[in-house]
């Protein structure tokens, strides 16, 4: 039925060496790129910006999934669909316009992903429906990678995948995604799985394979 997309967050990567870092991950089977945006201000933690999106996307095949961690929003939205993001997603907690926001994502020609903080009920999209490609459900306080997976957060993947019903809606996992978590949220009703350091652990770009076996075992996990 639904395939599993496995979406390593390259938060996790050296950061001096991140086109490599994604060539690394996508010839070691990664579906998608995910891009992990945090402004010190959403977040309590400081990545880039647009700029370095742009610097990496010639190194991506596939699709590059920006994560905003950042608000405002809406000033940023065009300059990330510059710099080549395929999604983008922002924050239903950022700002009071998320509706605008989401309009924004679209109309600047990328598919449109809202991301819910752990705290965030699955009610929060219903009058979204129509006007996202994905929902992310965020399994740890956003900011930063490597922290424990929030247990509460699969009853809201299962009322967000009842919700969709027949929509063609990615429902996105974040956050302390491994072979032992992986499998729960898939059964939920997830099928993209964002994964930091399960993925880049053990491995580096002269040593990628880790990356690919790391990768085949959460989706093998997940897959069940
Ligand atoms: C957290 C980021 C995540 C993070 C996940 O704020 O949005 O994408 O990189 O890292 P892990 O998989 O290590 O929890
Ligand atoms: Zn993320």
């Amino acid at each position: 039925d639904r395939k599993i997309k496995i979406a390593p967050s390259i938060l996790a990567a050296d950061f001096a060496n991140f086109g490599a870092e994604c060539e690394a991950i996508e010839a070691q089977g990664a579906d998608w790129v995910h891009v992990d945006v945090m402004d010190g201000h959403f977040v309590p933690n400081i990545t880039f910006g647009p700029a370095t999106c742009a610097a990496i996307r010639p190194h991506i095949k596939g699709v590059m999934d920006v994560h905003l961690m950042i608000a405002p929003v809406d000033p940023y939205i065009e300059a990330f669909a510059k710099a080549g993001a395929d999604v983008i997603t922002a924050h239903a907690e950022a700002g009071p316009h998320t509706h605008r926001t989401l309009q924004a994502i679209r109309a600047a020609g990328a598919k449109a992903g809202l991301a819910l903080n752990p705290g965030t009920p699955a009610s929060e999209v219903e009058y979204y429906l129509d006007m996202v490609d994905l929902i992310c459900v965020m399994t740890v306080n956003p900011g930063f990678g490597g922290q424990k997976f929030i247990h509460s957060q699969i009853d809201k993947v299962k009322q967000l995948r009842a919700m969709i019903g027949d929509r063609p809606i990615h429902i996105e996992i974040d956050g302390g995604v491994d072979p032992v978590t992986a499998p729960l949220v898939a059964q939920a009703g997830a099928d993209v799985l964002v994964a930091g350091s399960a993925v880049f652990k053990g491995g580096s770009v002269s040593n990628p394979t880790p990356y690919g076996d790391n990768i085949r075992t959460i989706r093998a996990a997940a897959e069940g």
